[in-house]
């Protein structure tokens, strides 16, 4: 008893706060991750804040842990997106804990953001998931496969960029370069693809059917496929079937065939590409700003701030063209009039 005890206030000692992770000196806890802790830093030789990522060594299967660890900093290394968070350093504490320094992102989880709008305006949701789409395009053409695509695992940094998190489970895809733990289904089932589901390999369809589930939650405002517990989950991944009609009154065509076809069960009939999927995507968007992220900062700022929600925006290219169209059209009427009766 009394050693249980003792191990307990061990244990709890050796996550107490440290002082300093390697050269960073420790400011917060912001997170308690599958793998370990994840805490807010300065570094005093650049004067700016760093996130670091740590491993904890008492974890089960540490050492596939540690390779996968070690794997999700060599990937975001070789990964360059303005999208994707960008690691400093990696390195193996004295106490045998990884750790892993990276860019401090300034913002909110889509998961925050969600939590406070549970159907984000039109223009939030496609802004957003066209931001993740380019993303992917990056990360799928290095041929990694992210897995564990869901709202905590994307953030909107305070000046609207978009950013993606959590390459933890990413794997090559290459085949012979699965980093999952033998019989374990990694990821998150909410967002998970039939195929994950069922334990198979994960493909690029397979972060594009999470994306499709995401987009489904923003707008519907919930996710249809959660279920109570992970078993129900499951099976409305592998069965539920959605259709157009499920959809709110408003929510565009193309929006609806666009997600419907990301959420196909089979993934040979999802999109051919990430790069189709985002040109499809970009479909829906014309008559949008091609630049959203100034007002995607001044939306979510309203929004935790509860001040007055801006206005959506309008792309002022196509305004122009429909009042010029408009105005065209009545003089074009005026002088055909006038002609007629000239000649009459
Ligand atoms: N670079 C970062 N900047 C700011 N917050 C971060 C950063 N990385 C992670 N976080 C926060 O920590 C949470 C968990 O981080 P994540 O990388 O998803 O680890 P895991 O899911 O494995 O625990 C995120 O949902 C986010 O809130
Ligand atoms: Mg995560």
């Amino acid at each position: 008893m009394d050693e249980s005890k003792d191990e307990t206030r061990n244990s709890q000692k050796k996550r107490a706060k440290p002082e300093k992770i390697g050269g960073y000196i420790t400011s917060r806890k912001i997170g308690q991750g599958a793998m370990g802790d994840i805490w807010l830093c300065e570094d005093p030789s650049l004067c700016r804040m760093v996130i670091v990522k740590q491993m904890q060594p008492s974890l089960r299967g540490y050492e596939d842990l540690v390779q996968r660890f070690n794997r999700e900093s060599v990937l975001l290394a070789a990964l360059h997106h303005p999208n994707i968070v960008h690691p400093f350093a990696l390195w193996q504490e004295r106490t045998g804990k990884l750790a892993l320094a990276m860019e401090y992102v300034d913002g909110k989880t889509f998961r925050e953001i969600l939590d406070m709008q549970k159907q984000p305006p039109l223009w939030v949701t496609l802004y957003l998931i066209h931001e993740i789409l380019q993303t992917l395009i990056c990360v799928h053409r290095h041929q990694i496969v992210h897995r564990d695509l869901k709202p905590s695992n994307m953030m909107v940094e305070k000046n609207g960029r978009v950013r993606l998190l959590d390459f933890g489970i990413a794997r090559d895809a290459n085949p012979g370069q699965d980093m999952t733990l033998p019989g374990s289904v990694l990821g998150t089932a909410a967002y998970m693809s039939p195929e994950q589901v069922m334990g198979h390999t994960a493909t690029y369809a397979s972060d594009l059917f999470s994306l499709g589930i995401i987009a489904c939650e923003m707008v519907m405002g919930k996710n249809p496929f959660r279920g109570e517990n992970m078993e129900m989950t499951s099976q409305c991944i592998l069965n539920l079937k959605l259709r157009s009609s499920h959809f709110p009154q408003g929510t565009p065509r193309k929006l609806r065939n666009w997600i419907l076809k990301a959420l196909e069960k089979r993934p040979e009939r999802r999109f051919t590409s990430t790069k189709e999927a985002t040109d499809e995507f970009a479909k829906i968007m014309e008559g949008l700003p091609r630049q959203l992220d100034i007002p995607m900062a001044k939306w979510m700022s309203a929004v935790f701030s509860s001040e007055p929600i801006p206005q959506a925006p309008v792309n002022s290219k196509s305004r122009a063209l429909k009042i010029g169209l408009i105005t065209g059209g009545i003089l074009g009427i005026a002088l055909g009039a006038f002609i007629m009766k000239f000649i009459a």
